[in-house]
C-alpha cells in the first residue's frame, strides 16, 4: 500500500486531531503517503486535499476541533455521488480511506467499499457514544468532563439562590451523556429518550428532596427526550419554586481532549492504518474489553447501541 487518505466527517469531537496525528505518523513510518481530505465528504467531492507528513501533524494532539475541518454532506446518500468520490480517489492514487466520524459518516464509508470497492476503515468519533460494538467513541470522555464542569458551576449558583436548574445536553437519540453526567454530579433526576418521563413522580421526588433540606436541584435532560423548556414547564407548577434553564449546546463539542481521548484516538489511528495495510478493510476500530479490535462496518451500523441500564439504576439509587 503506497497511499491512503484520511478525513474527519460529521459533528466534530475532541480527540479527532490526535487520531489524525496517529494515522499520519504511523503511515509515514510504514512508507505510506497520506492525503488529508479537508471538510469531510464535501471536501472529497471538491478535491480539497493536502499532502500530510510527519511534521504537518506536530502540536495538534492537544487541540480541540479538527485541523482537517468537517462538514455534513447530505448529497453523499446518493449512489452517483459516491461513484464520483471513488473516481476522484482513484485519480489521486488513493488505495485506502480512513474516515473518522459518527454514524452518518461511517455509513458513507461502508457504501464506498460495498458499492465502489474503495477499501475503508472507520474510526468512531462522536461525543454521543451512540456507535454500537465499541465501548467508547473518541470525544465522549472530553464531552462528559465539559458537562460535569458546567453542572458543578450551576450547582453553586443553584444553591445560593435555592433554585432548580434544568440542564439540556446533547446526545442525539441517546441518553448516554445525560445519564453519566447526572450520575457523577449527583443530579436529582435525568430525563432520557430510553425511559418515558413521569412528570408527576419527578415533581414529587424534587419536592421530597427540598423537604429533606436540599437547597439545589439539577435535572439533566437529554436533547433526544425533550427540550429543557418543556421539562421546566411541566415541573415549575409542581415544585413551586424558581427554575432556570441552561442549554449547554456546542460547548460540549469543543475543548482540549482529555488524556483518555488522546490515548483512545492514538490507539485507534494506528490500528486503522494497520488494518488497511493488512487488507483488513470494511471494518471500524472498536474498543472492546480494553483492546482495539476490528469490527465489520455493516455489523456495527445495523445495530442501535443500547444504553447500559445499570447506569440508569445507579443514578436513581444514589441521588
Ligand atoms: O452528533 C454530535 C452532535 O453534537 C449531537 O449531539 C447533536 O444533536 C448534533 O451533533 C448537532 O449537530 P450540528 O452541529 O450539525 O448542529
Amino acid at each position: 500500500m503506497k497511499k491512503i487518505a484520511v478525513m474527519t466527517s460529521g459533528g466534530d469531537a475532541p480527540g479527532m486531531n490526535a487520531a489524525i496525528r496517529a494515522v499520519v505518523r504511523y503511515a509515514v513510518r510504514n512508507d505510506i503517503q497520506v492525503l488529508g481530505i479537508q471538510r469531510g465528504y464535501a471536501g472529497l467531492l471538491d478535491e480539497d486535499f493536502i499532502e500530510m507528513d510527519f511534521s504537518s501533524v506536530g502540536g495538534i494532539m492537544e487541540k480541540g476541533g479538527t485541523i482537517l475541518r468537517s462538514s455534513r454532506c447530505p448529497e453523499f446518500v446518493r449512489k452517483e455521488t459516491r461513484q464520483e468520490a471513488a473516481k476522484i480517489l482513484a485519480k489521486h492514487g488513493v488505495e485506502g480511506l480512513i474516515v473518522i466520524g459518527g454514524e452518518g459518516s461511517l455509513h458513507g464509508a461502508m457504501f464506498l467499499e460495498e458499492e465502489q470497492k474503495v477499501p475503508v476503515v472507520g474510526i468512531p468519533g462522536t461525543i454521543d457514544n451512540d456507535i454500537a460494538m465499541t465501548d467508547m467513541s473518541i470525544g465522549v470522555d472530553t464531552c462528559l468532563n465539559t458537562v460535569v464542569d458546567a453542572i458543578q458551576k450551576l450547582k453553586d449558583t443553584a444553591s445560593s439562590h435555592e433554585r432548580a436548574f434544568i440542564v439540556e445536553v446533547m446526545g442525539r437519540s441517546s441518553g448516554y451523556i445525560a445519564t453519566v453526567a447526572g450520575l457523577v454530579t449527583g443530579a436529582e433526576a435525568i430525563v432520557i429518550p430510553e425511559i418515558p418521563v413521569n412528570y408527576e413522580a419527578l415533581g414529587n421526588k424534587i419536592l421530597k428532596e427540598r423537604e429533606r433540606g436540599k437547597i439545589n436541584c439539577i435535572v439533566v435532560v437529554a436533547e433526544g427526550a425533550a427540550s429543557a423548556y418543556t421539562v421546566a414547564r411541566h415541573l415549575e407548577h409542581r415544585i413551586g419554586y424558581e427554575t432556570r434553564i441552561t442549554i449547554l449546546g456546542h460547548i460540549q463539542r469543543g475543548g482540549s481532549p482529555t488524556a483518555f481521548d488522546r490515548l483512545l484516538a492514538s490507539r485507534m489511528g494506528v490500528a486503522a492504518v494497520e488494518f488497511l495495510k493488512r487488507g483488513n478493510s470494511y471494518v471500524m476500530t472498536a474498543l472492546q474489553g480494553g483492546k482495539i479490535v476490528p469490527v465489520k462496518l455493516d455489523e456495527v451500523l445495523k445495530q442501535k447501541k443500547s444504553l447500559n441500564m445499570e447506569l440508569v439504576e445507579l443514578t436513581a439509587l444514589l441521588s
